[in-house]
């Protein structure tokens, strides 16, 4: 074992959280972080501490994921994810899925699976061939008033020094049918690698996709630590006027935020660190 450190990053959307959502979402970041620094504290490894902290924000419904998943124009759910083991480079995603309860099971699922992403009745589908429940209709969405601009997502180093990032949305609400965002986007809205980092995003998904936002913050972590590297989405955000948020953890098990969005709901822990949790970046003084 490489080093005895481990560290976990959730979040849980970059967005305007409405005052009286403010105590929601805090609690739900730090539930879900909790989980996942369980599993690394006894040894457990990053993909699986990722995987069930998403689960957790997708069963929210505080969330735009999973749950508390938005409609689109059609007034249907289109949900998305995507996981990335970092030591493996092994990647699972699944998009355009509206009776998956939890897609990023489906996504982790994938991870020992040639394709890299499977789409709407494909991915139901292989998502039954693994035992995972299928709804018999589609899920209902969150009622408009409640469908906020958020996304959930994780980034975990565990103690063997094995990095990985998983991202679930419900997409953006009102967009045309069939649209897919960032999430499900190794280098847009996710993405690992141990010899690196890893990360996750929340935000404008044409924006992040189209400026590579994921790959610049890893690029960035190749020569300066996550907290340093994550402001690289600052200009090619305001470049396209977009917002967002991501979580980061570098190769060295450091942790990094930024956002330029109103909140951005966060929440992590470290082995020397307990658990802090957050809706905007101006309440952590950092490392
Ligand atoms: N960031 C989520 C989306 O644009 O779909």
């Amino acid at each position: 074992m490489a080093d005895r450190h481990w560290a976990i990053i959730v979040h849980g959307g970059a967005r305007t959280i409405a005052p009286d959502r403010i105590v929601a979402n805090r609690n739900g970041c730090a539930a879900a972080a909790a989980a996942g620094a369980a599993i690394l504290e006894r040894g457990g490894g990053a993909v699986e501490a990722a995987r069930v902290a998403v689960c957790m924000l997708e069963d929210d419904p505080t969330f735009n994921a999973g749950r508390g998943s938005v409609a689109n124009a059609a007034g249907e759910i289109e949900m998305d994810a995507g996981i990335m083991d970092g030591e493996t480079l092994a990647i699972g995603a699944v998009a355009a899925v509206h009776r998956l309860h939890n897609p990023v099971e489906a996504a982790a699922e994938m991870l020992d699976q040639v394709p890299v992403l499977l789409v709407g009745k494909g991915a139901e589908a292989f998502a039954r061939s693994r035992g995972l429940p299928v709804a018999s209709k589609p899920l209902r969405p969150v009622p408009a008033e409640a469908a906020g601009h958020d996304t959930v997502g994780c980034v975990a180093f565990d103690r063997a020094g094995h990095l990985a990032a998983a991202t679930s949305t419900g997409g953006l609400a009102g967009t045309l049918s069939g649209r897919v965002g960032d999430a499900p986007l190794p280098g847009g809205g996710f993405y690992a690698d141990d010899a690196i980092g890893a990360v996750s995003l929340s935000g404008d998904g044409e924006a992040i996709a189209r400026m590579l936002v994921g790959a610049r913050v890893m690029r960035a972590m190749e020569d300066m630590p996550a907290p340093e590297a994550v402001r690289a989405i600052r200009a090619p955000l305001q470049r396209l006027g977009a917002e967002a948020g991501v979580i980061a953890i570098d190769a060295r098990g450091r942790i990094g935020l930024d956002h330029n969005s109103d909140h951005f709901a966060v929440a992590f822990a470290s082995a020397d660190r307990e658990l802090v949790a957050i809706t905007h970046s101006d309440e952590w003084t950092g490392e």
